[in-house]
């Protein structure tokens, strides 16, 4: 078992110019709900049975009035950056117009990051919609994506030139999906024929908010960032290999396509037309904005077999597995980024997101989460692999910085290096925060 996180010696992970940093959700941490407008989460964690705990983001880590510490603490971990995403309903009112407060709590944090030399990473959009928004159809009506890029202009205008890089979406597959196909995620809407319609309106957002960022931070890297979970067949037979082939395409090359093929997959033509998306002219070229970089977030591989009705089935992952039952698969980490590498031209990537829940327990002041840390040893592995493999990886972002709350699972799923106390909002680095900064700081 691993105390130390450690990397071959030439590795160019050991590089002062390759960033580390941690991330974190607006929703996740910060509380401070009466001071924003409602988002569909805050609706969504108000329905009975949606999320596990029967918990909500009122509170959450107040990071909403403890950043300033939060941001002590973030600077302590010697991280070269940090990830955080903008709550949309905490920054423009319902009129359209920004609201100053929460212009003001995010100008101070980024200027308390810019004066500790920490990297800003803007995720603007991390799930949070407005509830008035999804009120007039959210993600399933057009306007929603124009409406994204005014309040792109309007925040990017008023950051100025204090942050690193802007990522418009993060995991727009979550966002449609789960939240418009699967139902469970907010908005938990469900059927078939609404999440590639959510997913186009996500992609044109994102490529209309790549348009107003070149053009307001010329000098921010400006991207997205996509989940990816690759698939792989229970068996080699061809028809467990051609579902899972199906799944791929399904889940993860649909996002990722477009935006650097200007198309989508190829199984397009396989959906019911009523469950395509509503495509209008020069829509692709929009979504396929040239982008400075691409986030990737990876935590675990799924496995398909071919199914009589569905295209595919996917089967209960094997052992072993993290407290929220995610298989651990490094290797797949490092296959997936190759073959990203292979099929797409891409820019370089950040990895934006990567970690593990574990059952952790504090003890005499004390959390000993070598199992995470084993999950970070073999992942950093495997980011390693595939930047020998040739894929241009600039920056890894440990997920997250903090417990905090896990969507649907509440409270119940602890993914932070540092583990968060929600009766005290105590915050203690664990061994991994422990391991992980020394890892940054013996460079
Ligand atoms: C990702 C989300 C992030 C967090 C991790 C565990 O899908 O982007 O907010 O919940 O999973």
């Amino acid at each position: 078992m691993t105390v130390k996180l450690t990397l071959p010696a030439q590795s160019e992970m050991l590089s002062k110019d390759f960033i580390y940093g941690v991330a974190t959700a607006s929703f996740q941490i910060e509380g401070g709900a009466n001071n924003r407008l409602p988002c569909i989460w805050d609706t969504f964690c108000d329905t009975p049975g949606k999320v596990v705990d029967g918990s909500n983001g009122d509170i959450a880590c107040d990071h909403y009035n403890l950043w300033q510490q939060d941001v002590e603490l973030i600077a302590s971990l010697g991280v070269d950056a940090y990830r955080l995403s903008i709550s949309w309903p905490r920054v423009i009112n319902e009129s359209g117009e920004l609201n100053p407060a929460g212009v003001d709590y995010y100008l101070n944090i980024l200027d308390s990051l810019k004066s500790k030399n920490i990297k800003a990473f803007v995720t603007l959009y991390h799930w949070d919609l407005p509830q008035y928004l999804e009120d007039e159809g959210g993600w399933l009506n057009r306007a929603t994506a124009y409406k994204f890029r005014d309040y792109a202009d309007k925040i990017s205008l008023a950051f100025g030139d204090r942050v690193y890089s802007y990522a418009t979406l993060n995991e727009p597959f979550c966002s449609a999906f789960l939240g418009y196909e699967a139902g469970v995620h907010a908005p938990g809407i469900v059927g078939k024929e609404f999440g590639k319609k959510a997913a186009h309106h996500l992609l044109l957002a994102h490529g209309l908010a790549m348009q107003v960022l070149v053009k307001n931070s010329p000098n921010s890297q400006n991207g997205i960032v996509l989940n990816f979970t690759p698939g792989y067949p229970e068996s080699t037979s061809l028809a467990d290999v051609k579902a899972t082939a199906f799944a791929d395409d399904y889940f993860n090359q649909w996002y990722i396509k477009p935006i650097f093929d200007g198309e989508y997959p190829e199984i397009m033509a396989q959906l019911p037309t009523a469950h395509q998306p509503e495509i209008h002219e020069g829509d692709m070229a929009i979504i396929a904005h040239p982008t400075d970089f691409l986030g990737v977030n990876f935590y675990t591989r799924a496995i398909y077999r071919a199914d009589a009705d569905e295209h595919f089935l996917q089967i209960d992952p094997p052992e072993p597995h993290t407290d929220i039952g995610w298989e651990i698969y490094p290797q797949a980490f490092t296959e997936l980024l190759v073959s990203l590498n292979d099929k797409y031209s891409l820019p370089p990537i950040y990895i934006t997101e990567n970690g593990a829940a574990m059952a952790d327990r504090l003890v005499d002041g004390v959390v000993n989460d070598i199992d995470r840390i084993d999950y970070y040893q073999s992942h950093l592995n495997a980011v390693h692999d595939a930047i020998e493999q040739g894929v241009q990886v600039s920056g890894y972002f440990a997920w997250s910085l903090m417990d905090n709350f896990e969507w649907a699972e509440g409270y119940l799923k602890r993914f932070g290096i540092v583990y968060v106390d929600y009766d005290t909002q105590v915050r203690t680095i664990k061994a991994s925060g422990l391991a992980y900064k020394a890892l940054i700081s013996n460079r």
